[in-house]
């Protein structure tokens, strides 16, 4: 099929590459000439873990192309992806300028019958809205469809090729038929495409990750209530996740979610609540909450030192908000480096993949370290903020001849309690005991 993405960011990105990958011939533009200019020379502009095969073998077959020349792209597409960022407005609620006035330059442009999908996370209504454009501007048969992602940055590839489910909200049965063939090599194995009405498919994006949100939230206070009873939250964690109406997964306490879609999607569901005359009380507490655990680590470490963080020195293992991915949108880190920075503290960081982002937005606020034993050098103590692999299984050895004292605060619960003892670290992690 002939497909179009508007919008280059990393759900763009990725879409466009794995539509390609099944023999799609699609056609990516952007605004931006300088980073279309950089991915026609195969340059891939984000990090994701098996992205960079896939883009580079696509580019290759010449069927993912880019261009800044919409009228170009959308041409013989028969399929037209909408992939562009809804950042919270001033209120809370989801900035729709991009995606409509994008809607309005296609309808000024397109001749023939067009599927045009909604693949960013927008407000229940949306493609009501983005259907009015086109009726105001032509007179071209179009459908337009709410397709939400559930991407998880650094596994999209994965999610992208072997989705849970494929959710499809749209009335028209012409554009549910050019969907499901769409959509058919990626299902295989028997996971369902889901279709829905529009508007159920808008809110079924913002209520899953509403309640993953929850969920972590969740567990972030029983972390911290079973820091005050004694109980250890991995044992809790391991309790309540067996049973299979639980589930396993998105059970690990930590200090707070945060990344480019949680923070934002909990927001603009409770705003668009509020609009409705809707009192979800739950995602307020849910923001409340998160908000409060950010502060949990640097809250361990001033209690450690009675207040008092002049002058004293700290290694940060973790910049990026999870591990995989170089995004530190949001990044609990950040706020970590704020507060120790602002009470008086000196920090020294290593991330994997993060340090350049880090790098260009707080510049010498922190020293950057070329490895994660480097940054240890002088340290009082270690900070971990992302469960990078390589942080998992450290040379302990090694760890206690940098720092200056065998003290470390750990957000990300890596290391036994039984073992961090044995070795005479001082280990203070969440929901376990010291
Ligand atoms: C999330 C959803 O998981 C995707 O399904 C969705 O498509 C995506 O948002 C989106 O809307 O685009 P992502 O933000 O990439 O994906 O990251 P997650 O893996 O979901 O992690 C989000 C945050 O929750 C991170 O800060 C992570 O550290 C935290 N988290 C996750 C926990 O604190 N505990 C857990 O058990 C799991």
């Amino acid at each position: 099929m002939k497909i179009a993405v508007i919008g280059t960011g990393y759900v763009g990105l990725v879409t466009g590459t794995c539509l390609a990958e099944t023999g799609n011939t699609v056609i990516c533009v952007d605004i931006n000439e300088a980073k279309v200019l950089k991915m026609q020379q195969g340059i891939i502009p984000i990090y994701e873990p098996g992205l960079d095969v896939l883009f580079l073998r696509n580019i290759e077959q010449k069927r993912l192309t880019f261009t800044i020349d919409l009228a170009h792209a959308i041409k013989d597409a028969q399929i037209i992806f909408m992939a562009l960022p809804t950042p919270p407005g001033g209120d809370g609620a989801a900035d729709l300028s991009y995606i409509l006035g994008a809607a309005k330059d296609i309808s000024k442009l397109v001749t023939s019958y067009k599927v045009i999908v909604n693949k960013s996370t927008v407000p229940v209504g949306t493609a009501d809205l983005v259907s009015a454009v086109f009726a105001e501007n032509t007179d071209v048969e179009i459908d337009v469809v709410s397709n939400p992602e559930f991407l998880r940055e650094g596994v999209a590839v994965d999610d992208f090729m072997k989705p849970d489910r494929v959710v499809i909200g749209t009335r028209s049965e012409r554009a549910q038929k050019l969907m499901a063939e769409l959509y058919g090599p990626y299902v295989r194995q028997g996971n369902p495409i889901l279709f829905m009405d529009e508007k159920s498919s808008e809110l079924t994006k913002y209520a899953a990750n509403s309640f993953l949100a929850t969920k972590i939230t969740f567990m972030n206070e029983i972390a911290n209530l079973c820091e005050k009873v004694g109980a250890d939250v991995d044992a809790v964690r391991r309790g309540i996740g067996s049973d299979d109406r639980i589930g396993k997964r998105f059970l690990f306490p930590g200090i707070g979610y945060g990344g480019s879609c949680f923070p934002k999607d909990v927001q603009a569901l409770a705003k668009s609540a509020e609009e409705h005359q809707y009192d979800f009380q739950i995602l307020k507490a849910v923001m409340e909450i998160n908000e409060r655990q950010k502060t949990v680590l640097v809250d361990k470490v001033s209690t450690y030192y009675k207040d008092d963080l002049k002058g004293k020195h700290f290694a940060l293992w973790g910049l990026a908000f999870k591990p995989e991915t170089d995004d530190i949108r949001e990044a609990p880190a950040l706020y970590i480096i704020d507060a120790l920075v602002s009470k008086g503290a000196t920090v020294t960081v290593f991330d994997p993949e993060g340090m350049e982002n880090v790098k260009n937005l707080i510049g010498d606020k922190v020293n950057y370290a070329s490895n994660q034993y480097e940054a240890l050098s002088g340290a009082d103590a270690l900070l971990i903020a992302t469960e990078w692999s390589v942080f998992r299984n450290p040379d302990f050895e090694l760890m206690e001849t940098s720092l200056k004292h065998k003290v470390v605060f750990d957000g990300r619960n890596l290391y036994d309690l039984q073992k961090m003892i044995d070795l005479g670290y001082y280990y203070n992690s969440i929901g376990r005991k010291l």
